[in-house]
């Protein structure tokens, strides 16, 4: 038990030393099939803490591979987001329902690089807003997606199997006749007050 304990320390910082280091290159790929999945769920089952099922990756997957993205250091995955997008009130709009990092890697953009080609793809579909939820207590995600013009849309009690709440975070689009007259953030997304359509936010989770 103890040395299992010592391999896995000898390991973290071993990955930690090969995260940290500067100028290797990180690759991005779409998700490109079966053989992605083990290490999408590998990620997701180490650092999120809500449970999911093959049949809910395999939803995401099979049904939006283009909103999927993975991101390889070394030939070893680091990084992915999962994401879909559907009707929703006569418009399309993108949901992230999973985004992970290896904490070796964290804070070198890996995330922000994965988010931004899911959106990319998303807006390119014609979507007109992307949401996702997020615990109340996750600094990091909160503050990442902030950067991106997420804005806090709703609470949601107790939302997670662990009892915490979460936030819905919103990024809205910009309209085209509105787009000059709007900031737009360097990473190419808009950031935009709330409207009616927040005031009149459904009750019900995704
Ligand atoms: C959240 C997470 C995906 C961020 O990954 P990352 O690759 O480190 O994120 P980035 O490097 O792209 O961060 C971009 C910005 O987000 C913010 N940010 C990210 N992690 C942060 C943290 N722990 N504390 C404060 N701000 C943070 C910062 O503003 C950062 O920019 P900066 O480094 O220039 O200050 C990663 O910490 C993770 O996998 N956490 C566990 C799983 C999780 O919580 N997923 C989100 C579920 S909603």
């Amino acid at each position: 038990m103890e040395s299992n304990k010592k391999n896995t320390n000898q390991e973290d910082k071993k990955e930690e030393a090969e995260g940290l280091q500067e100028g290797s290159e990180i690759e991005y790929v779409s998700y490109g099939g079966e053989h992605h999945l083990p290490l999408i769920m590998n990620l997701v089952d180490q650092e999120l803490s809500e449970p999911y099922s093959i049949f809910t990756y395999r939803y995401f997957v099979y049904l939006w591979p283009q909103l999927s993205f993975l991101a390889f250091h070394d030939g070893k995955c680091v990084g992915t987001v999962v994401c879909k997008m559907g009707e929703h009130r006569n418009t399309l709009r993108g949901y992230i329902a999973m985004l992970v990092v290896l904490k070796p890697y964290r804070g070198r953009g890996i995330a922000t690089e994965l988010v931004t080609r899911s959106i990319r793809v998303m807006m390119d579909s014609g979507c007109e807003e992307v949401t996702l939820e997020a615990e109340v207590t996750n600094k990091g995600a909160l503050a990442l997606y902030g950067r991106l013009g997420f804005i806090r849309a709703k609470r949601l009690f107790r939302y997670y199997l662990n009892g915490v709440d979460a936030f819905r975070l919103k990024l809205l689009f910009p309209r085209p006749e509105a787009h000059q007259h709007q900031s737009i953030m360097k990473l190419g997304f808009g950031t935009y007050e709330l409207g009616s359509d927040q005031q009149n936010e459904e009750t019900s989770a995704e």
